[in-house]
């Protein structure tokens, strides 16, 4: 698929690999939509790529919200190509604290509703809208989904129990959501995310960000935004792509703490 003149969803548009990847397809050609709780600073985002770019606030996890943001995307650029899933949260807590407290059930459940529900929700939606389109070329492609899950679908360190769920489910419906789609001419694939330089992971304690950098074995140190981005834009441009989970992460593989 071609970038120029398509158009992407992208959620949690307004920071770190969602602002990277907004300003990559922009800088592309493309158009972009993007969807993030932070009015702030997803307003400047899209007033920064200029006519190319439209912002909604929307949350994730909201189905009427989302619709209606991918409705407006239609209605101003014509068609949904590829839907970007980049909004997520992270936690932190173990299963039985140092005290003796189990871990709270509802800080369990936001993380999975927001990271792993939302993910599939907007995917269910922005394939939707991609199966009204008309096939872009002879293969009969009409669209394009990219999560975002995390290295620690597979390694989750200590504390991760429910984010490592709930990228372990992104990486466990990717297969099964490219072969539904597949009749439809829509690809889905996956981003596993090592450890990389933004907002979320910047406001972490050197205690925490060094160790990560230490077990990264080259390059030695945290991937830049801009090279996520480059995945997005290889795996929209390259059409065998699909129903995989790639990790993008220096070869870390992340021990216990
Ligand atoms: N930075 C890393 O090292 C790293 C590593 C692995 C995976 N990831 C994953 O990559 C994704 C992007 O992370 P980032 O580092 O760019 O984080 P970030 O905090 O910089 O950006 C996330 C954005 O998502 C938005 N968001 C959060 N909840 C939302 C909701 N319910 N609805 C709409 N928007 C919402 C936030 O407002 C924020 O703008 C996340 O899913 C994260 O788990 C990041």
């Amino acid at each position: 698929m071609q970038i120029k003149n398509s158009t992407t969803l992208i959620t949690g548009g307004a920071s770190g690999l969602g602002h990277a990847t907004a300003q990559a397809l922009v800088e592309r050609g493309g158009r972009v939509l993007i969807i993030d709780l932070n009015q702030e600073q997803g307003q400047a985002a899209a007033q920064a790529l200029g006519d190319a770019a439209l912002f909604v606030q929307a949350d994730v996890t909201d189905e009427a919200q989302i619709q209606s943001a991918i409705d407006q995307a239609v209605e101003q650029f014509g068609r949904l190509d590829v839907c970007v899933n980049c909004a997520g949260i992270g936690s932190a807590n173990k299963t039985v604290d140092r005290e003796g407290a189990p871990h709270p059930l509802d800080g369990f459940e936001k993380v999975i509703q927001i990271n792993l529900i939302g993910s599939f929700n907007v995917g269910r939606l922005a394939a939707a809208a991609m199966a009204k389109n008309a096939p872009i070329d002879a293969d009969g492609q009409r669209g394009l989904i990219v999560n975002t899950a995390s290295v620690a679908a597979f390694d989750g360190q200590l504390g991760q129990a429910a984010y490592s769920a709930s990228k372990g489910g992104i990486v466990g419906m990717t297969l099964p959501m490219a072969r539904d789609l597949a009749s439809l001419g829509i690809r889905c694939n996956t981003i596993a995310p090592g450890i990389f330089s933004t907002p979320l992971m910047n406001g972490m304690p050197d205690k925490v960000k060094e160790p990560l950098v230490a077990m990264t074995q080259f390059p030695k140190r945290l991937g830049h935004p801009e090279e996520y981005a480059r995945m997005v834009v290889t795996l929209i441009e390259n059409d065998f792509m699909n129903g995989e989970t790639l990790r993008l992460d220096g070869a870390i593989r992340m021990q216990p703490r």
